[in-house]
């Protein structure tokens, strides 16, 4: 399969002022408290970073990196944590940052697996949700934008590990 075409669905302008809006609900809720980002690599390293920057609360910055096998455009739903937090988030105040929520796989397996680790709160933020796709059920705290049933590229997202440095969220036109 080869791209045919990009076409821009979201600008960089409209992506960073709804990531501010975010930050800014986000410090509301937090206030003073500290709170543990734990950004899901790669997909949503773009997103954590802008989001950080516009929270006012005291930020920790975690990475994890998760891959949920499958063929093409879709995951299987056997999720593996390839590169799990190099600390313990017992006691903290934790959101997760994804890119996308597509069937909700692989956001459902991760969230059970970090409930077992005892936060004091934990909570998801996601840049996009396809709600359409939802296979699995899972509780999204804060969504950027809900999109329809398209694949998309750009700010972290990629097609076969490409395209994820776009500015902007593109839609992808395939070649048969
Ligand atoms: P889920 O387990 O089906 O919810 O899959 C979520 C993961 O699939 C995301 O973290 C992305 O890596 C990938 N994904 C799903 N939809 C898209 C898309 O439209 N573009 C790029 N990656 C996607
Ligand atoms: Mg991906």
């Amino acid at each position: 399969m080869k791209i045919k075409n990009i076409s821009v669905y979201l600008t960089e302008e409209q992506v960073e002022k709804r990531i501010r809006e975010l930050g800014a609900e986000i410090s509301a809720v937090y206030g003073e408290e500290p709170v543990c980002l734990i950004c899901i690599l790669k997909g949503s390293a773009f997103f954590t970073c802008e989001l950080a920057k516009r929270i006012t609360s005291p930020v920790e910055l975690e990475f994890m990196s998760v891959s949920s096998y499958g063929a093409g455009t879709s995951s299987s739903g056997v999720v593996r944590i390839v590169n799990d937090l190099g600390t313990s988030i017992e006691g903290k105040n934790v959101i997760v940052i994804e890119d996308i929520i597509d069937s909700g796989r692989t956001l459902n397996y991760l969230l059970e697996n970090l409930k077992t680790r005892n936060p004091k709160s934990l909570r998801l933020c996601t840049l996009l949700d396809k709600p359409d796709r939802r296979v699995v059920r899972v509780d999204v705290d804060y969504v950027g934008f809900e999109i329809p049933d398209k694949f998309v590229v750009g700010y972290g997202l990629d097609y076969d590990q490409r395209y994820r440095n776009l500015p902007y969220i593109g839609f992808v036109e395939i070649e048969e």
